[in-house]
């Protein structure tokens, strides 16, 4: 699909996005291990949501959806039962690591797929751990595992495992994997990542406790169903925050949107480069800090980010490259290797449809440099089918001179199902 974005100004907008992608992911894994009906609202029903609960269906769930609810109908522990049919992750890398951890442990054996990009995100970086604890993962090359592949569930034994890449999918297939294994799990973070799963899991009865950075998990007896409010997806937010600080006389407040800490980089960088951008109404909700977000137009500077907050902007960089090229001076991204191995390689992608709005960016080995300033001006830029690609330019193309085509626009479905809807109404 071409969606068609045109320049905005003086937009004054109350939004609430769709629900947390990582919350919603968890809600349906966890909820399917807890014994009764876990209840969730604001379920994201973007399609690497939808993944999961077509994989966990598979695993013999039901999962049913009422008055915009999701119901799904845990099974237990040692509920899940073995699937007839390959599990498809789709688009989903989330739903790949995180299963992974579930199924090494379950008394079956699965196999797991998913589309083109998903077949070239690395994969070993869980089936070293997972083996570790006793699994046994096996692709077309076991040494440098990708999908498809299959895992044959054994018996687990508790690791101590220090992360070699800071990614919360990781540290979460192997807290999921320390629930069924004997013994203690530790996972040793030298970066913090997201905490949604630890949040959850105490939330629903595990012991799972955080001592330092390390995070200790025990062997579960028994998860317990809750009621889910999923907050709006501060990663969604994102786009919105990003275009209220460069269209012109505008201000956007984004309701409800989950303001963890270890997810608010994007504020705290854009703050950083002189964004005006307040939070307001902070409360707890299920464990996890919500507040809205008010974001108004803005004399952007350069910056330079690195080090500890990648992990906590880690997909809102295409968009904070979008903003570099509206700041004044030079904004700098590294440390951020970890993009090459998203939905696409976002250094590469970034770059390369920026350049075609007229940015001055350069490649560097962790990242990009960017020389605000130059005139953005509309151009016809593609997806890769990387939602947040899309997403990107589309904000670049509100800020932009004339009009800008996206081809392959339609995959904001991944995880923004009206985005689109949203950017016409406004
Ligand atoms: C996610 C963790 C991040 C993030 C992804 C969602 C999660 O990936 O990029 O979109 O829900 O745990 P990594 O943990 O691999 O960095």
């Amino acid at each position: 699909m071409n969606q068609i974005i045109t320049p905005k100004q003086n937009i004054h907008a109350t939004i609430t996005v769709p629900g947390d992608k990582s919350i919603s992911h968890r809600s349906i894994m966890f909820g399917a291990l807890a014994k009764g009906i876990t209840e969730i609202e604001g379920f994201l029903m973007g399609q690497d949501c939808l993944s999961t609960i077509s994989c966990f269906q598979k695993l013999g769930i039901t999962i049913e959806q009422n008055n915009n609810k999701i119901f799904v109908h845990g099974k237990g522990l040692y509920g899940l039962t073995k699937p007839n049919e390959i599990l498809d992750v789709g688009n989903s890398g989330t739903t790949l690591r995180l299963i992974s951890g579930i199924l090494s442990a379950q008394p079956f054996s699965c196999h797991l797929t998913g589309d083109s990009s998903i077949q070239k995100r690395p994969m070993n970086r869980i089936a070293i751990p997972l083996r570790k604890m006793g699994a046994i993962l096996k692709g077309n090359d076991d040494e440098n595992l990708f999908a498809p592949f299959t895992i044959e569930g054994k018996k687990l034994k508790g690791i101590t495992y220090t992360l070699p890449v800071a990614s919360a999918q990781v540290k979460s297939a192997i807290l999921l994997a320390g629930l069924f294994a004997e013994g203690e799990t530790v996972v040793i973070e030298t970066e913090a990542t997201r905490d949604h799963t630890e949040i959850m899991l105490r939330y629903m009865g595990a012991d799972i406790q955080k001592i330092g950075n390390e995070i200790h998990c025990k062997t579960a007896t028994e998860l317990y169903a809750q009621k889910i409010s999923v907050p709006a997806d501060i990663s969604s937010a994102a786009y919105f925050i990003v275009m209220a600080c460069i269209c012109k006389n505008s201000e956007i407040l984004l309701k409800n949107v989950g303001i963890n800490e270890t997810r608010t980089g994007i504020i705290d960088a854009l703050q950083s480069m002189g964004g005006n951008i307040t939070i307001e109404n902070e409360k707890i909700v299920n464990g996890e800090k919500i507040g809205d977000i008010r974001a108004k137009y803005s004399a952007f500077h350069g910056t330079t980010i690195g080090g500890a907050d990648i992990p906590r902007l880690i997909d809102e960089i295409p968009v904070i490259a979008v903003a570099g090229c509206f700041a004044e001076g030079t904004t700098i991204i590294k440390d951020a290797q970890e993009l090459k191995v998203k939905e696409s390689n976002r250094i590469k992608t970034i770059i390369t449809e920026l350049k075609k709005f007229g940015a001055d960016i350069t490649e560097t080995e962790d990242g990009m440099i960017i020389q605000g300033g130059n005139i953005l001006k509309g151009c016809v830029t593609q997806s890769y089918q990387d939602h947040r690609i899309a997403m990107s330019m589309a904000v670049a193309g509100t800020a932009a001179l004339g009009e800008t085509t996206i081809t392959g626009a339609e995959c904001a479905n991944i995880s923004f199902p009206n985005f689109y809807d949203i950017i016409s109404s406004i």
